[in-house]
């Protein structure tokens, strides 16, 4: 096989509490070059792997010697590995349509790919000129062109303040809007440095914080990951794992608040001496803590730095009662 060309972030820390092995079958909702799908897949375990990147679909079928099965949604099948061209909010419906009802573990990597980030022509980096796009799947037809272009400037300036966290938001929207239409990243660089009072230009990349925003919002990653969590979870057997490596606070936010809603959902007031709501606890959440990279790590890969991993085991089921 073929080396991998992106470095799978806490990889034996995420393999290791996935407790992947034979018999057991692991989705990995965000395939990338198949780093953390192989660790699964060498511990015996079976892998059913999303991406809606279909560059990474074909990269890894190629890799991994898989032959195509489906042409709708686009499915390629090895031994132990399937990988489907999909996004993962649309995980039931990928279980279904292979007849898998009940999985292991579902694991995230979440965020966008070396691959993705290093080729120029996708437009997601600011290092590089091109078209601005940033779709993970090129099939979507909202680009970051359109969310530039034609977002009306309370929009903006949200998403600009709300994924990028960006304190200059409304100053960076409003510059945008004066500019517009921007086409390239280059150009959408200058309108956001020329937005910023100067004293902020030397903290980080001034581009940072809106590329990220932007896209966050061409993606729909925050709506997609909320969705996945509860499909997953649906579909996890008692004693499955649920995996979550994310990248910044936003993210990082949904699953903390996730885990914890699910780990202890009674709405009973709290004078009540006892639960009269009768909501149980579903999971138990392994990393009271996140999980994050050791320095090591850090230092060779720096895409590793802002890393963070969540685990939560299934401990109870409805259907399990049979109710
Ligand atoms: C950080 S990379 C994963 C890398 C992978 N773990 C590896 O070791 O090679 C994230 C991948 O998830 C994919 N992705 C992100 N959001 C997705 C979504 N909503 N549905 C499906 N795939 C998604 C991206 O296209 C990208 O290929």
């Amino acid at each position: 096989m073929k080396t991998v060309e992106h470095l799978p972030v806490l990889f034996h820390e995420s393999v290791e509490m996935m407790k992947p092995g034979p018999g057991k079958t692991i989705v990995d909702c965000t395939l990338g070059r198949g780093g953390h799908t192989k660790g699964f897949l060498d511990r015996g375990a079976s892998v059913i792997a999303l991406d809606q990147d279909l560059e990474a679909i074909k990269k890894v079928a190629e890799n991994f010697n898989l032959h195509k099965v489906f042409d709708n949604p686009l499915v390629y099948k090895g031994d132990q590995l399937t990988v489907v061209h999909a996004n993962f909010k649309q995980l039931s419906s990928v279980l279904y349509r292979l007849s898998v009802f009940e999985v292991d573990g579902v694991f995230w990597d979440l965020g966008v790919s070396s691959p993705q980030f290093d080729e120029p022509e996708r437009g997601f980096s600011y290092r590089f000129d091109a078209k601005l796009d940033m779709r993970m799947d090129q099939s979507q037809s909202i680009t970051a062109w359109d969310v530039v272009n034609t977002y009306d400037l309370d929009e903006l300036t949200r998403i600009i303040r709300e994924y990028g966290e960006e304190r200059y938001a409304k100053r960076i929207a409003d510059q945008i809007a004066i500019a517009r239409p921007i086409n390239t990243t280059f150009e959408l660089v200058e309108v956001i440095k020329k937005a910023m009072p100067k004293r902020a230009l030397s903290e980080q990349h001034p581009a940072k914080r809106t590329f990220q925003a932007i896209r966050i919002a061409v993606n729909d990653e925050l709506g997609a990951l909320t969705t996945s969590l509860e499909k997953g979870l649906e579909h996890l057997k008692l004693g499955g794992r649920l995996g979550v490596i994310s990248f910044h606070s936003l993210e990082d936010r949904i699953v903390k608040d996730f885990f914890k809603e699910k780990e202890d959902p009674c709405t009973c007031p709290k004078r009540l001496p006892v639960c009269v709501c009768g909501k149980k606890p579903i999971v138990k959440v392994i990393t009271k803590k996140p999980v994050v990279p050791d320095a090591l790590e850090v230092e060779e890969n720096r895409r590793a730095h802002s890393a963070k991993l969540r685990v939560a085991e299934k401990i109870y089921s409805d259907k399990e009662v049979g109710k």
